[in-house]
């Protein structure tokens, strides 16, 4: 294992709109349900992830909602939780964010979603063109961090009007929790640099990361910040490579080419977002050139919005290709997989020691010390050995 770098900060996905093992079918599907939510949090928090993403979506559970119940039945995990400015008012927000941090024990991370499909903001009651969007944000936050800071705050702005909005208690975390942010457009970068700590891609391949990057370092630099940075990719990690890609080919193994194209049409039609635009340009559509840079594969961007690639192979070699962005500046991973629940097994168990992650290992102790080896002990526990 080589490290130049601090270990990654790993985290996993709840699939809140629901989860399977093949895309684009119904075969081993499984419906959004609040239990499986919790054995995927509780699993992830025993596995050494410092976190999980819950996503905002008019498909998908209440992000808050769903963070609390999660909170309350892990000890560690933190909670990277989706606000989407302009579904209730600063005040209000800032209200859910500093309980939530509050009954976690400040464990909540904030995850700004300005949102990319006019369709569904216009659900959501949101009408603005792409670019006043962030506009929009930025006042949003501009009131929502000063009552989350001091408790007080006033804004009349062009979208936002607060009159001496007031926060009684304050989130547990000084003088905020951490705002992670993803988004793509000049717009998106240029919002970034002036509120946000983590700067989050989807999972591109590392020269169009590295021009991003250096985009919204200089960006945040003019504005006196420093960002830092995370990348929101798949994971399909298997003991060897030849094993990983058959599992990446068993994955698409049902998704007929009509329920590619009427899905490409979805993703296409639905969305003003440039991050998506650039996700979509990676494969055009085609199952035959998937494989995007070394290793990158585009195969659940045929029919997922967001995050549509994933890294494959065996431990080894995604841990070679995740230090090749590390190198880049990258120190946070948002990672899934396929179904959530076993996956966020497989990444730990396979590839956290090669990231120089401790996963689970070494909290308990299964011995006293003496030498054994797994299976066939008694009723089936270990096996000593001189
Ligand atoms: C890591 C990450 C997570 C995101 N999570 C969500 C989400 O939960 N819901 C959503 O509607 N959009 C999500 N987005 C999309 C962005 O919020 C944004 O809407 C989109 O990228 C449009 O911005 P752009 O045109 O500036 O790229 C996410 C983006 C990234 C990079």
């Amino acid at each position: 294992m080589v490290q130049d770098h601090p270990p990654l900060d790993v985290l996993w996905f709840i699939p809140s709109s629901g989860d399977g093992s093949y895309l684009g079918s119904d075969d081993l599907a499984r419906p959004a349900d609040p239990g499986y939510f919790r054995e995927i949090a509780v699993a992830a928090d025993r596995l050494g992830y410092s976190g999980v993403l819950i996503p905002v979506g008019a498909a998908c559970e209440e992000s808050f909602v769903l963070a609390a119940d999660l909170a309350a039945r892990t000890e560690k995990l933190n909670f990277l939780v989706a606000i989407r400015p302009g579904t209730a008012t600063p005040a209000y927000y800032a209200r859910l964010a500093s309980t939530l941090d509050r009954v976690s024990n400040g464990r909540l991370l904030l995850n700004i979603v300005v949102g990319g499909s006019a369709e569904e903001l216009a659900g959501d009651g949101i009408f603005l063109p792409h670019d006043e969007r962030y506009d929009h944000a930025s006042e949003f936050f501009q009131v929502f961090n000063e009552l989350i800071e001091t408790g007080q705050s006033t804004l009349d702005g062009r979208y936002i009007k607060a009159i001496d909005a007031r926060l009684g208690l304050p989130p547990v975390q000084r003088p905020r929790p951490p705002i992670y942010f993803g988004g793509s457009s000049d717009a998106a970068i240029a919002f970034a640099g002036g509120f946000v700590d983590k700067y989050l891609t989807w999972g591109e391949p590392p020269d169009q990361v590295a021009e991003k990057i250096a985009h919204a370092r200089k960006v945040a630099a003019a504005r006196g910040r420093e960002a830092s940075f995370g990348i929101r990719l798949h994971l399909i990690v298997r003991e060897t490579d030849d094993e990983a890609w058959e599992a990446a080919d068993r994955l698409i193994s049902k998704l007929s080419d009509e329920t590619i194209a009427a899905a490409q049409e979805r993703l296409t039609k639905n969305s003003d977002s440039v991050g998506q635009a650039r996700m979509l340009a990676l494969h055009n559509g085609r199952r035959d050139q998937l494989e995007v840079s070394p290793n990158l594969w585009a195969g659940i961007g045929l029919v997922r919005s967001g995050a549509g690639t994933a890294l494959v192979g065996s431990p080894k070699t995604v841990g070679a290709r995740l230090r090749e962005y590390q190198a880049l500046g990258i120190d946070t991973l948002i990672a899934s997989g396929y179904p959530h629940l076993e996956e966020a097994y497989r990444v730990s168990e396979l590839l956290f020691p090669e990231l120089g992650l401790p996963g689970s290992r070494g909290r308990l102790r299964s011995s006293f010390g003496e030498r054994q080896v797994f299976g066939g002990g008694g009723h089936g526990g270990n096996v000593k050995l001189p």
